[in-house]
């Protein structure tokens, strides 16, 4: 029995001794130490032992098992660490890769232009008032005191949609619409897209413009210079160099044009500025008393202004960028930086 305990103790040692990995020693403990196995086994011949035998040899059972169960915890234990080991070789992570970042989408350069130029009228007691892009000849052109066969229809090239329709060519029409539904004190922008057959580096057969007008009694042009330079001192800053040029529009009587240094050469003269150093960005003037008239309002009794500015161009002259087109390519990468 003795001899039996010993060569069951040297056969469980060597299976550890050759066992691989976690299970393959719970198989060893539940051959060698289970209920069926065959130390328990062993344990059956106990009885038939001379009584003062049994303790001697219960004694040797007891250090056999002990024996075999602390190489086997000994076993497990570095099994686990290699399995461990193992299974963090084949996680490894590089945590040098750039992350993977949730794509966020960000607002269009005319989309941020257009809040802040809003922002800056509405805090001038200005509201917002919209018209259609599809628009009658009536409401772009004739309201407007450009009569059919007027020479200055020429200055905006012009899509039509049929005889009477058209796609407008700027924001004034949005003047006349605001004009027959209110009553004077009227002070209103018009954010919006207009259409002209028209393309370079500056110019964009689709833009946005933005129409502003301003009616009540005793309006004068020194008014409209000092919305004007609050204005483009807010979206600018004090130095940027602006200046008013005389210009003329059918619909306001003086008229002027007002421009901005060009901050793509800083007023060195560029492809953008077309070598003047200045940026055209909005039309304005008083409004004529012809316009009045389309409206039925009474021209001894009010005065006004009104301006249109171009989006796209006080963009340009706001973010630095040197083609009108990058606004409309959608190119992420161009997008991103605002
Ligand atoms: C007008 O459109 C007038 N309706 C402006 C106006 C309103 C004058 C109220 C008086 C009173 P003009 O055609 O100059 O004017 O255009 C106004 C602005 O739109 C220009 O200063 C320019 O900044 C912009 N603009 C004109 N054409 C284009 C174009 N093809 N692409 C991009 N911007 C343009
Ligand atoms: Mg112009």
């Amino acid at each position: 029995m003795r001899e039996q305990l010993e060569q069951l103790k040297r056969d469980a040692l060597q299976a550890i001794g050759e066992a691989t990995g976690e299970d393959g020693l719970q198989d060893i403990r539940v051959k060698f130490l289970g209920r069926k196995g065959q130390l328990t086994a062993l344990m059956k011949g106990l009885g038939g032992l001379a009584p003062d035998e049994r303790p001697v040899v219960g004694q040797l059972v007891n250090s056999v098992r002990d024996e075999i169960e602390t190489s086997l915890e000994a076993a497990l234990l570095s099994a686990r660490e290699q399995a461990t080991i193992e299974r963090l070789k084949s996680e490894r992570i590089d945590v040098t890769l750039p992350g993977r970042r949730d794509i966020c989408g960000t607002k269009h350069p005319i989309t941020l232009v257009t809040e802040e130029v809003c922002d800056i009228f509405a805090s001038l007691g200005f509201s917002v008032a919209e018209g259609p892009e599809i628009e009658h000849d009536w409401y772009n052109f004739e309201a407007l005191n450009f009569p059919p066969e007027h020479p200055a229809r020429d200055m905006q090239d012009t899509f039509f949609v049929d005889n009477n329709l058209l796609l407008r060519t700027h924001t004034s029409p949005v003047q006349i619409r605001t004009m027959l539904k209110q009553r004077p004190p009227v002070r209103i922008i018009a954010p919006g897209t207009v259409y002209r057959c028209d393309s370079d580096a500056t110019h964009s057969p689709m833009f946005h413009q933005i129409e502003g007008l301003m009616v009540d009694k005793g309006v004068t042009f020194g008014d409209l210079k000092g919305i004007l330079t609050i204005f483009t001192n807010q979206l600018f800053g004090q130095k940027t160099g602006v200046r008013l040029r005389p210009s003329f529009f059918p619909f306001t009587e003086p008229s002027a044009e007002v421009d901005i240094a060009c901050v793509i050469c800083n007023g060195k003269g560029c492809r953008v500025c077309k070598n003047s150093g200045w940026l055209e960005i909005l039309g304005a003037g008083m409004v004529d008393p012809e316009v009045y008239r389309h409206v039925n309002y009474d021209a001894e009794d009010i005065s006004g202004f009104a301006f249109g500015m171009g989006i796209e161009r006080i963009a340009m002259l706001k973010y630095g960028i040197g083609d009108m087109r990058l606004l409309f390519e959608n190119d992420v990468r161009f997008l991103r930086q605002f």
